[in-house]
């Protein structure tokens, strides 16, 4: 059960094979009762709905169960196309892990922060009269870009190749911030006033061991969305866009907080 926990997909496998396998013995004892396109319609509806069920019976977020629902119905069209070439879905599938590939592996998908989020760190750095800015997981590069300049240093750490790449490339022909290949939980973060997260539930705990660890009295940690379990924020900064982001900010005690 552990296993299936800390790696989602090997849970929403499992409800797939399952409702694969109640859909084929479906299938195979009304056959005389379902045929036809009605019939296979109603056999994909009985799989969706086994692997909804089986998904929420293993309490998956819920974008897990709208994909349950979806999988079996873009697998059926697919099948539905003569001459499909296999390769888009090859080309798919490699440009998918390649930026996606801490899904998985972290729980943390590529999600961007919108533009309004981008303006309130700026001034929450000019309040706090911050200079060093760090993005944990800096995806596509944008919250490193747009907030650096004007004083402020900003860096960003992030191992999914392709995202990796598009903003590195983006920040050295912009000449805005500096992006590394570097996972989060290799990178020091002692020299930062302000460490940006917008990541998933699933790292908070850990993320918070080791900021209290290593981040220096004073320095800000900011989450967008995602709140440190058990830890009441300095402050909370709502936003009126559209998304109603809460950046959930927390200033640090220094080292003996762990
Ligand atoms: C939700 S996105 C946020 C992207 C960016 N910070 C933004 O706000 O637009 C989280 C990013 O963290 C990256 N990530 C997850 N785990 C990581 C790790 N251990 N080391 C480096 N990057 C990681 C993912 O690849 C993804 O690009």
């Amino acid at each position: 059960m552990a296993v299936l926990t800390r790696f989602p997909i090997l849970a929403a496998a499992l409800a797939q094979t399952v409702a694969a396998a109640v859909a084929a013995v479906a299938a195979i004892a009304l056959r005389d009762i379902l045929h036809g396109a009605v019939g296979s319609t109603i056999i994909l509806l009985v799989q969706c709905a086994i692997a909804v069920a089986v998904t929420m019976l293993l309490r998956l977020p819920v974008w897990w169960v709208w994909i349950a629902a979806g999988f079996p119905i873009a697998l059926h069209l697919a099948l539905q196309v003569d001459h499909l070439p296999a390769w888009p879905f090859g080309v798919a599938f490699v440009l998918l892990f390649l930026v996606f590939s801490n899904t998985a592996k972290e729980r943390v998908p590529l999600y961007l922060t919108n533009r309004s989020t981008v303006t309130a760190l700026r001034s929450l750095m000019e309040e706090k009269k911050a200079t060093r800015f760090l993005d944990l997981g800096s995806g596509l590069g944008d919250v490193v870009r747009g907030v650096h300049g004007d004083g402020r240093v900003a860096r960003g750490v992030e191992t999914a190749p392709l995202s990796w790449l598009i903003s590195w490339g983006l920040s050295k022909l912009q000449g805005r911030g500096t992006i590394l290949r570097q996972d989060i939980w290799q990178t020091d973060l002692s020299g930062e006033d302000v460490v940006y997260a917008f990541l998933s539930p699933e790292p908070m705990p850990r993320l918070w061991q080791k900021a209290s660890r290593e981040m220096k009295a004073g320095a800000i940690l900011v989450s967008n969305s995602f709140a440190v379990p058990d830890v009441e924020p300095t402050e909370v900064w709502e936003l009126s866009d559209r998304r109603k982001t809460r950046l959930l900010i927390y200033r640090m005690a220094g080292s003996h907080e762990a």
